[in-house]
C-alpha cells in the first residue's frame, strides 16, 4: 500500500570540495538525513492516527499536515543542493539553452552575478532559481523558509542554501561571501543546465 512508503536518504557522490571541509559537508548531510527521517515519521504518525479514527486526533493531525512541508521541502531542497556538486565543478556552457534564457533575463550581467546579488540579502534562507514554463523565463527568488515562499509548480534549477548551518563549520556569519564563493567553486553548472533542458522538455509535451 502506498500509504506505507518511506523515503530513503540519497547518497551523494561528492568529490573533494573546494573551500568546504569534509566535516562541514558531513554535518550538513546529517541535517539532510534528519529531514528524511522526519518526513517518514510524520507519515507514520498520520497513518496511525488515521487508522485509530479518533475524533480527538483532528487537531494533532492538522498540525502534522501543516508540519509536513517543512520536513518535505527541507529534504527535497537539500537533494537539489547536494546533487549540484556531484562530479565536480564545471563552468557554465555559453551555448546552453539556460545561457540563452539567462541572457534574455539578466543581460550582460549574467546569472551567476545575479544569484550573488540575491544571495547578499540579509537573513537566512535559500536562493532558488526556477524555470517558469508558462512565461518561458527564469526567476531568481530569496526563499526565507523553505516551506513558505516557494513558487508553485515551477521546476527548480538551482538551490543555494544560505542557512548558517551550511557554512558555520568553516566560516563565521561575516564570511558568508566566502561561502558563496565556495558554492560556485564547487557548482557543476552542467547539472543546472540539464535541469533546465528537462523542464523545457516537459513544457514542450
Ligand atoms: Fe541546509
Amino acid at each position: 500500500m502506498m500509504w506505507d512508503m518511506q523515503y530513503t536518504a540519497k547518497q551523494f557522490n561528492l568529490p573533494v570540495m573546494n573551500g568546504l571541509s569534509e566535516k562541514q559537508i558531513k554535518v550538513h548531510l546529517a541535517l539532510y538525513e534528519g529531514y528524511v527521517k522526519n518526513v517518514n515519521l510524520i507519515m507514520e504518525k498520520l497513518k496511525v492516527l488515521q487508522e485509530a479514527d479518533n475524533e480527538g486526533s483532528a487537531y494533532l493531525m492538522a498540525e502534522l499536515r501543516r508540519r509536513f512541508a517543512f520536513e518535505f521541502d527541507g529534504m527535497r531542497m537539500h537533494e537539489y543542493y547536494f546533487d549540484q556538486f556531484e562530479s565536480g565543478v564545471t563552468a557554465p556552457n555559453k551555448n546552453s539553452a539556460l545561457a540563452s534564457a539567462a541572457a534574455e533575463k539578466y543581460g550582460e550581467k549574467g546569472l551567476e552575478a545575479h544569484i550573488r546579488e540575491v544571495a547578499g540579502s540579509r537573513g537566512i534562507g535559500w536562493v532558488v532559481v526556477y524555470s517558469d514554463l508558462v512565461a518561458k523565463t527564469i526567476h531568481t527568488v530569496f526563499v526565507n523558509d523553505h516551506e513558505l515562499g516557494q513558487l508553485a509548480g515551477l521546476p527548480i534549477l538551482l538551490a543555494l542554501d544560505l542557512w548558517e548551518h551550511a557554512y558555520m563549520v568553516d566560516y563565521v556569519p561575516a564570511e558568508k561571501k566566502n561561502y558563496i564563493d565556495a558554492f560556485f567553486a564547487n557548482l557543476n553548472w552542467s547539472i543546472v543546465e540539464k535541469r533546465f533542458d528537462e523542464a523545457m522538455k516537459i513544457s514542450a509535451t
